[in-house]
């Protein structure tokens, strides 16, 4: 990785208390699928909430390569003119998606079946992540994909005008897979069906439904089947987005492991497909309150209230739980830190393919930070210091969102402030986050400064 020059060194320091309410930034994932079925609809949707992100910025300039309108208005909703399902065009330029695996996923589903060719590349982290997870189903709809080697990025994706309808078993439990095969399946006459074994987070299938696609679930011997008939007319809509409760994790855990904090995180989503975090915190001993529950858009939301000063203690966390969770082990690893006992994580297998090697990253920070950890093929286990951990150590974020947002948080409980290696990647997922947490009382500071 050679942005030496750019680096942005940052260093939290151990806080006694966080103080107040914040509203996160909107969901990425509901985000990215909000652009791109609204530049699929006829007519104009409208999106309140949007992350405003690089990862969904660039899904957002994908979709206007593509033919789609999508603009915002000075009062901050986006507006996005469609092309009607079969009508995007070819891409005068190469597509750079930037750190977001999500849209180099899901936009390739839409590529596939879409009778052109274009070419998709992104950064050092996104040009190492393997795409054969996605070229393996959608070449069975007859698309042709040409990679550079170990099918990674830049990758030319030679659309199909006639595609084949698909019946496909995920082999590993992805959102991004399973979406990319139901976009496929948007644009090709017939019935697609895209069965998984264990259920993954579902924006695609509520937010299809929303635009007017015809879906069916069943359960089958293979899985659950997720079936889409093809060539729907989409039909643009008006959009609220919760909430990321993947981000809204980190003020959450800084609160329960910052002194007597009292934190107030509103108009969190919580589907019960993405809140395996906040199930493991309760068995934790965390204090967190579920208020003003309700559903926006087909999306469950609820305001969260954390209430800190108690101690954490130990769990085992079962594999079954990781598609529910899948961002929030490095931020669950920084509470395991701080808690009293051993706790277990099984089912990590995922956290390797991630925006870098989560699973190496996360041990790597800990074990620089004081704290003892095993690492596992598919697990990991973090030896609680139950309460303030020594700290002072230099993290390596790898060019990834999370790891850097984390071990932020461990530094708020930490006896020696925490300095990870850059902050710059925060953007895409958590626009302002540092001002944010320093405006509850956090102390985040370049590092040096
Ligand atoms: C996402 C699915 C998850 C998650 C990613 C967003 C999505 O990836 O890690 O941040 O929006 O579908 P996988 O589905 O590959 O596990």
């Amino acid at each position: 990785m050679v942005r030496g020059s750019t680096l942005k060194p940052y260093q939290s320091r151990k806080v006694s208390r966080l103080e107040g309410r914040l509203r996160p930034p909107g969901d990425k994932s509901i985000s990215h699928r909000a652009l791109m079925l609204g530049g699929l609809a006829v007519g104009e949707t409208t999106v309140r909430g949007l992350l405003e992100g690089e990862d969904v910025l660039h899904t957002a300039a994908a979709m206007r390569l593509l033919g789609a309108t999508v603009a915002r208005d000075a009062g901050g909703v986006w507006k996005i003119s469609g092309v009607g399902v079969g009508g995007l065009g070819e891409p005068a330029d190469v597509i750079d998606l930037g750190n977001s695996g999500t849209s180099a996923r899901l936009l390739s589903g839409l590529l596939a079946t879409s009778g052109f060719v274009s070419f998709v590349t992104g950064d050092d982290s996104l040009r190492r992540r393997p795409m054969r997870r996605v070229t393996e189903p959608l070449s069975l709809f007859g698309a042709q994909f040409l990679t550079r080697s170990g099918l990674r990025l830049p990758m030319a994706v030679i659309g199909t005008s006639q595609p084949m309808p698909v019946r496909y078993v995920t082999p590993v439990p992805s959102a991004q897979v399973k979406s990319a095969v139901l976009l496929a399946g948007l644009n090709t006459m017939g019935e697609t069906t895209v069965v998984e074994r264990e259920a993954t987070r579902d924006h695609s299938e509520i937010m299809l439904a929303h635009f007017g696609a015809s879906l069916r679930r069943e359960e089958t011997e293979d899985g659950t089947a997720i079936t889409i008939v093809g060539q729907p007319d989409l039909v643009g809509r008006d959009i609220e987005v919760p909430g990321d409760p993947s981000s809204a994790a980190f003020p959450v855990v800084a609160a329960c492991i910052a002194g007597a904090s009292g934190l107030t995180v509103e108009h969190v989503g919580v589907n019960p497909l993405r809140t395996g975090l906040y199930t493991t915190l309760a068995e934790m001993g965390a204090r967190i309150e579920w208020r003003n529950e309700r559903v926006v858009g087909g999306e469950k939301v609820a305001d969260l209230h954390v209430v800190g000063g108690g101690e954490l203690r130990g769990v085992e966390v079962p594999a079954e739980r990781a598609p529910s969770m899948i961002d929030e082990y490095p931020v669950l690893a920084v509470a395991a830190a701080c808690a009293r006992g051993t706790t277990i994580m099984r089912g990590l297998a995922e956290l390797k393919v991630k925006e870098s090697d989560r699973l190496a990253a996360i041990a790597a920070g800990l074990v620089a930070n004081g704290i003892d950890v095993e690492i596992g093929d598919d697990s990991l286990t973090v030896h609680g210091r139950g309460g303030i951990v020594p700290g002072g150590g230099a993290v390596a974020t790898h060019m990834d969102h999370r790891i850097a947002m984390s071990f932020l948080v461990l530094g708020m409980a930490a006896r020696q402030p925490v300095t990870v290696d850059d902050i710059a990647m925060v953007d895409t997922s958590f626009p302002g986050f540092v001002d944010l947490m320093n405006g509850l009382g956090a102390s985040i500071a370049p590092a040096g400064a």
